[in-house]
């Protein structure tokens, strides 16, 4: 199947009730896992790349890889920049290809923020690639995003007039999870999601997510997610499942050997968060 947009993904799963995983990929053995997954789990899927990720090899390379999985799927497959840091890097994701942005405008002000998420939207509208942007600040460090110390909550009032004024096609929201390793349980406020959910009609994303009780994200996707990130997990999985092979033989040269390890444990992770997210059999 060709690459589709989150535009219908995510409408579906907001009618349907469901949300879906987004899953950042890392190398081409993290997209066949993902693909792999989803496709035992007859699940739509989103894969995505950081501005760091793509830094390391390229839009053009991620596409490439995620373009040839989804080519040869029977599931429906979206190829989002995740945390777009600028107007620039959108274009660059836009211009290669990728079905779905996100422009993270959250470290600047109010009017800031609206301002380059309207920006990116009249910039990519016009050939119907949606558009993710955040408004208030998921905490927490992943590669080179720094949510910092000031990590202030989404105001479901702001909310509405930041979608209204911006055009965008879906929210991300700032409840309380952070990206990274989390130091103890992550608590959540789950009355402020509510309260956006009843100011903005647009799919709202969870970010951070890695490290969030599967019970919580259920919970999150009951009061209104319809896309669920998930990053630092998927390389530690990956990591372990090297690490084993390592562990087991020492002497073993042929990188083939412990990618494929990595690649299972991946598989295996993003299976069971499917399962979390209700997404299974909705392709
Ligand atoms: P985690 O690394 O905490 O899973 O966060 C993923 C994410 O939100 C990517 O944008």
């Amino acid at each position: 199947m060709s690459l589709v947009t989150t535009k219908q993904m995510l409408l579906d799963a907001q009618s349907g009730g469901y949300a879906v995983g987004a899953f950042n990929v890392e190398n081409m053995e993290m997209v066949q896992a993902v693909i792999a997954a989803a496709e035992e789990m007859n699940s739509p899927v989103i894969m995505q790349t950081t501005p760091s990720t793509v830094k390391y090899a390229s839009t053009d390379y991620f596409l490439a890889n995620v373009k040839a999985a989804a080519e040869n799927a029977s599931v429906p497959v979206v190829m989002h920049l995740d945390h777009g840091s600028s107007f620039e890097l959108a274009m660059k994701a836009y211009r290669s290809g990728y079905t779905s942005i996100m422009i993270d405008g959250s470290h600047g002000t109010f009017e800031e923020n609206i301002a380059i998420s309207k920006k990116v939207v009249e910039a990519v509208h016009p050939g119907n690639v949606p558009v993710e942007a955040e408004l208030g600040k998921v905490g927490g460090k992943e590669d080179d995003l720094d949510g910092g110390d000031d990590n202030p909550y989404t105001d479901p009032e702001q909310a509405a007039e930041f979608v209204e004024k911006t055009g965008i096609d879906s929210l991300a929201v700032a409840i309380g999870t952070a990206h990274g390793v989390y130091k103890g349980e992550p608590k959540l406020d789950l009355e402020r999601l509510s309260e956006i959910r009843k100011t903005v009609s647009i799919p709202l994303v969870l970010h951070g997510t890695s490290g969030v009780p599967d019970e919580t994200v259920t919970e999150c996707v009951k009061r209104g997610i319809c896309k669920v990130n998930y990053a630092t997990d998927l390389r530690i999985a990956f990591t372990e499942g090297v690490k084993k092979v390592f562990a087991d033989n020492p002497e073993v040269i042929d990188p083939k050997k412990y990618n494929a390890a990595g690649r299972e444990e991946v598989k295996q992770y993003v299976m069971q968060k499917m399962q979390v997210v209700g997404s299974v059999g909705k392709a």
